[in-house]
């Protein structure tokens, strides 16, 4: 397809609107790679008009990466109060312990990427802020962005339309200053290519951009959503089991249509809410042995794809061994899944979940990044 107008134009006028209008955020102010590598956790998973209240706050209690890395991970969690996902809080303490004990940084994207909580994503905006690598990023405002200007008709969010929209970002990366020319784009979607209300007039790719530029397109119109495919609703009985600083988990069946292979906690599902009243013996059943659930269960809710799981989890207790009677009233069928007692320190290791943690979070089971733990 033709060109509209050649890249460099568009890379400096990107860089040029960027100078002009950028917002005052904090982290746009420092070039030391740890604070931006701070700050682009925090933005990991929380809008910035937050980050921005508790930016400075952080880097005031930690100024720098051996600070961090020599305070206990306690004092990091409670500095992050009011970001959330505390996991991003432990992961950027052990990637400071990391970072002070090799007294290097990173000097790629890859490198960037060995370290704990550091994604694809945040990988690559890192290398091109701190490193000057041309490592593009699509976010939801660059995803946005790129549709338009492309006038693409293809989801965002399926691979072959992400790697031309890729190309696409690297093409507008001016190559002196591609940390920059990746925040500018972020900040065109933020600010001037709105959801709903596009300013295509103050926009500088307007000259590029397809979507703008075709008579009868209507850039309000990209990205294309993919057709939804109808929501699927799961009702589910979980049951956390520990004895001392161990849990009881078991490997779900490798063809099992949902968390496949991965260790889980004992759950039993159930055709509707109501029904799972007889956890206790549905767990029997499913597992074997004999079960004790306390109440109430808290209900955890977990979306996978085009499914909601609603999970009503427990603290139990289990004992292998039944009476008579128990085993009577609990035929379980040949081939059950077996069940293990992990250590804390030894899940990390294993292929879980987010759901795993998620109802571990939700009935007081603490579940830190390594060793997992009872929470207060
Ligand atoms: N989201 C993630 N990183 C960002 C940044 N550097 N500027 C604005 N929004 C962001």
């Amino acid at each position: 397809m033709l060109q509209l107008v050649e890249p460099e134009e568009l890379r400096a006028a990107l860089l040029a609107w960027f100078d002009l209008f950028q917002r005052d955020l904090p982290w746009r102010r420092s070039e030391d790679p740890y604070e931006i590598l701070v700050a682009e956790i925090m933005l990991q998973q929380t809008r910035s008009e937050v980050v921005a209240k508790r930016y400075q706050g952080f880097l005031d209690r930690f100024p720098c990466v051996e600070a961090l890395a020599a305070a206990p991970v306690e004092s990091v969690e409670a500095a992050w109060s009011g970001l959330g996902y505390y996991r991003r809080a432990r992961n950027l303490h052990r990637a400071a312990l990391i970072l002070a004990e090799r007294g290097i940084l990173p000097a790629s994207a890859s490198e960037w990427a060995e370290l704990p909580g550091v994604g694809a994503y945040t990988s690559a905006l890192l290398a091109s802020r701190c490193c000057g690598e041309s490592s593009p990023v699509l976010d939801g405002n660059v995803e946005r962005v790129l549709s338009r200007f492309l006038a693409s008709r293809e989801p965002p969010r399926r691979a072959a339309a992400r790697r031309i929209l890729l190309a696409t970002a690297s093409r507008l990366l001016h190559p002196g200053r591609p940390g920059d020319s990746n925040q500018a784009l972020m900040e065109v979607g933020s600010l001037v290519c709105r959801r709903g209300t596009p300013d295509c007039g103050a926009c500088p790719i307007a000259p590029g951009c397809r979507a703008f530029r075709s008579p009868g397109l209507d850039p309000r119109t990209f990205p294309v959503v993919r057709p939804r495919r109808a929501r699927e609703v799961r009702h589910c009985f979980t049951a956390v089991v520990r004895r001392g600083d161990e849990l009881l988990l078991h490997r779900r069946p490798g063809d099992a249509d949902w968390l496949a292979g991965r260790w889980h906690l004992p759950t039993v599902e159930f055709a509707s809410r109501e029904e799972s009243i007889g956890a206790a013996e549905a767990l029997g059943r499913e597992f074997g042995g004999c079960w004790e659930c306390d109440e109430p269960a808290v209900l955890v809710r977990h979306a996978v794809t085009y499914r909601d799981f609603v999970v009503r989890a427990a603290v139990a207790r289990w004992r292998p061994e039944c009476t008579p009677e128990e085993t009577a009233a609990n035929q379980a069928p040949l081939g059950r899944p077996s069940l293990v007692w992990f250590r804390d320190s030894e899940i990390d290791e294993l292929p879980t979940s987010s759901l795993l943690r998620k109802t571990l979070d939700s009935v007081g089971v603490r579940c830190a990044d390594s060793p997992l733990h009872s929470g207060p």
